[in-house]
């Protein structure tokens, strides 16, 4: 895809952008709903009227009914999952149009559906549960539902995999390797009982031995955000700091999981710091805007990303900028919403609803 931002938006000083979204936000009222997610820039996020991690940006969106006009400061998957949850008389926008995962185009709905063939003589759907992280394409999450399946986020992973679990023998969960296998520790299940399908091989590259015991059925699949943070980088924090609290997303390796203090989703990691009393050492294994923007808001506490100087950024939540969001707003009637089109949108619905009724 190509887009550029016409040149009166990309050269305005952030100030008059600043003036004109405050105009347009007093102009629109209550028709518009601006969500933003926690890796967004702190300018960015200023202008959010809800900021929070994946699911809570989706509930909110599922409840928002009076706004016509959805603005998500994020990336694609997040804006598609607002438009399968909200209504015909509401229009979603992605801020900056660029703005992908490129975690979520590592389960491409073709590599899945032959996984999934080659599956079914293992007991196909009688046997085996899609479970889809909210990271992944709108028709992944509509094969999610069509076959029985639901959509989780790392706030609720653990409860969606109990839930597979009691349905069915085996999970087989898209696109995050690390989300999926931190979640089978803590449900309990044994490292011979999670295997990984290596779309590139054939037959996902494990034997049928290995796929009859397994109850986890975990997709090749990371981000490399996450993946940027080790043990060595713990080992180090903990030796120049030994009352240090590290607490790190589940999307890092499980290695880096299993050594660090507590983890779970950028809300969780959000509300971990602020519990945190004054005087706290604490070590971030997440994006870097928003380590920045939790140090900024606690100076009582020290505050400070897991990898030192190697800077953990999402390239793709730090495209959205002033420029972006005052462009949509000013000229969203011209513009082109993100839609789902049936039946993707309906299967997927399926899988989402699931999700905030278990969750
Ligand atoms: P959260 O659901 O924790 O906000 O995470 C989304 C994400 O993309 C993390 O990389
Ligand atoms: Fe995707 Fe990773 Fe960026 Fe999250 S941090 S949006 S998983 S690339």
């Amino acid at each position: 895809m190509y887009f550029m931002l016409p040149r009166e938006y990309r050269e305005a000083p952030n100030d008059e952008l600043e003036a004109r979204i405050k105009t347009s936000r007093e102009r629109l009222g209550h028709k518009l709903c601006i969500l933003a997610h926690h890796y967004q820039r702190l300018e960015v996020v200023a202008f959010g009227d809800h900021l929070g991690d994946s699911y809570g940006l989706a509930k909110i969106a599922a409840g928002k009914k009076d706004a016509e006009v959805i603005i998500f400061c994020g990336v694609h998957f997040m804006a598609e999952a607002a438009d399968i949850l909200t209504g015909d008389h509401q229009q979603v926008y992605l801020s900056n149009p660029l703005a992908g995962c490129p975690m979520a185009d590592m389960a491409e709905i073709a590599d899945v559906m032959t996984a999934w063939e080659y599956l079914k003589p293992f007991g196909g759907e009688a046997r085996i549960m899609p479970v889809s992280y909210m990271n992944t394409t709108a028709d992944l999450k509509a094969f999610t539902g069509k076959y029985g399946g639901l959509i989780c986020t790392s706030s609720n992973a653990p409860g969606a995999l109990r839930w597979a679990l009691e349905k069915r023998e085996k999970v087989l969960f898209f696109p995050d390797e690390n989300l999926g296998y931190n979640t089978g520790m803590k449900f309990g299940l044994q490292t011979e009982e999670m295997v990984l399908w290596d779309f590139s091989r054939e037959g996902g590259g494990l034997s049928a031995e290995q796929i009859e015991k397994a109850r986890l059925i975990l997709w090749k699949g990371h981000c490399h955000v996450h993946m940027i943070f080790t043990v060595d980088h713990i080992r180090e924090v903990r030796s120049n700091y030994p009352e240090v609290q590290v607490v790190v997303h589940p999307e890092c390796t499980p290695e880096v999981v299993k050594l660090a203090d507590a983890d779970g989703s950028t809300s969780y990691i959000v509300e971990y710091c602020r519990k945190a009393p004054p005087g706290s050492i604490i070590a971030i294994g997440t994006e870097i805007n928003l380590v920045n923007r939790i140090a900024r808001t606690y100076p009582d506490k020290k505050i400070f990303s897991l990898s030192g100087n190697i800077c953990p950024v999402c390239p793709n939540m730090f495209r959205t900028t002033l420029n972006d969001l005052a462009y949509v707003l000013e000229n969203y009637p011209d513009l082109k919403p993100i839609k789902v089109p049936e039946p993707i949108r309906g299967e997927a619905l399926l899988a989402l609803e699931k999700m905030l009724e278990i969750s």
